[in-house]
């Protein structure tokens, strides 16, 4: 038996239901897995609220770093005893320990804790793909990334200023901001004070940038569009204030032949070589110091229904991590 959290219907925090699971017995490409530390994203509240449907009653959870404990049949690349972490479906990290498929796992190198691997590795591969692959920020960009002080933006920071870039970050507090300027962050716009729109448009001369990354959605989506120069290109990657309305696919020639890409770290991974590649680059670029990881909260995993209301409610930065 181990301690897991368990939704029988979606809601609030409070859905959330610390309960004795059974956890048993790999099956072939299985391994079952004794979690150190788990990570919380902001995928989880969506699972959770139901915004992202799921069959229930169900586990959430799609982070943790760990040692291996068994293996099923047919899996050769782990064995008992190998430190290993992991960030994707099946949900289900919200765990004390679990039983789970081999092949989203990679190998922890010695000089990454397990705190750390929990904390990094769906945010880090995250700002990986965006940052590398989804637009190459290239030195000398200017990029707009929204929720600067986050965990995905604290990551964002640190590794825009490595590739060279000049990041404008958004945020909604001054300690947010003040935050986000030391972790790298060029300019900062606090959009609840300032109209971010125009203060981007000050900042290049008019221009507008090469590519905004946003994570906010219904509150932001128009503005962030509004924000690119021509052929610029728009992500959407999140929706933390709610979906983005729908919107006619002409507002993207009549701001100037816009690109608009709505990605997910699923489809950056789909593949081992494309998985070992993204978690090589993350791992590379924390082992060189060049982006530190911040753990600025820690709950016991008890405690998730707290650690869900306060990302939620905007009072986290950086990064967060469950102690099971
Ligand atoms: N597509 C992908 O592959 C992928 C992967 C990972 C994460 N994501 C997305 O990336 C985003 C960031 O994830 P994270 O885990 O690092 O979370 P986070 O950025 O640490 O937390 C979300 C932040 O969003 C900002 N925000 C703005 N409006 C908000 C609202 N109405 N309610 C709550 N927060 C609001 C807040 O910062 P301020 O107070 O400064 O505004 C808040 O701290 C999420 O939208 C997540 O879904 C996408």
């Amino acid at each position: 038996m181990a301690k897991a959290i368990r939704i029988s219907k979606t809601g609030g925090p409070e859905v959330m239901e610390y309960v004795d699971v059974e956890v048993g017995e790999p099956g072939p490409g299985e391994v079952r897995i004794r979690h150190a530390a788990v990570g919380l994203n902001f995928i989880d509240c969506y699972f959770r609220s139901g915004l992202y449907p799921q069959p229930l009653p169900a586990g959430l959870g799609q982070e943790a770093a760990g040692t291996i404990e068994a293996v099923g049949a047919g899996v050769s690349d782990f064995k008992v005893g190998d430190r290993v972490a992991y960030a994707g479906r099946p949900n289900g990290a919200y765990a004390e320990a679990r039983v789970m498929p081999a092949d989203i796992l990679v190998k922890l190198p010695d000089a990454i804790s397990f705190d750390t691997a929990a904390a990094m590795m769906l945010q880090g591969m995250t700002v990986q793909y965006l940052l590398r692959q989804t637009y190459a920020v290239q030195p000398g960009d200017t990029i707009l990334f929204h929720a600067a002080a986050g965990g995905i933006g604290l990551i964002a920071c640190q590794w825009a200023r490595a590739l060279g870039a000049n990041l404008i970050g958004t945020v909604s507090s001054d300690e947010k901001a003040a935050l986000a300027k030391a972790h790298g962050a060029t300019h900062v716009i606090n959009y609840k004070t300032e109209n971010f729109v125009e203060r981007v448009k000050e900042i290049t001369g008019g221009r507008g940038v090469q590519v905004v990354y946003d994570s906010i959605g219904r509150d932001t989506f128009i503005g962030s569009l509004d924000c690119l120069r021509p052929r610029g290109m728009m992500v959407s990657f999140g929706n933390s204030s709610g979906p983005a309305a729908p919107f006619a696919v002409s507002e993207l020639a009549s701001r100037g032949s816009l690109f608009l890409t709505r990605p997910s770290l699923g489809n950056y991974t789909s593949t081992r070589a494309e998985l070992e590649a993204t978690a090589a680059d993350l791992f590379a670029v924390v082992n060189s110091g060049q982006v530190s990881i911040e753990i600025n909260q820690r709950y016991a995993l008890k405690d998730v229904a707290q650690a869900h209301a306060d990302l939620e409610g905007r009072k986290t930065t950086g990064s967060t991590i469950l102690v099971p």
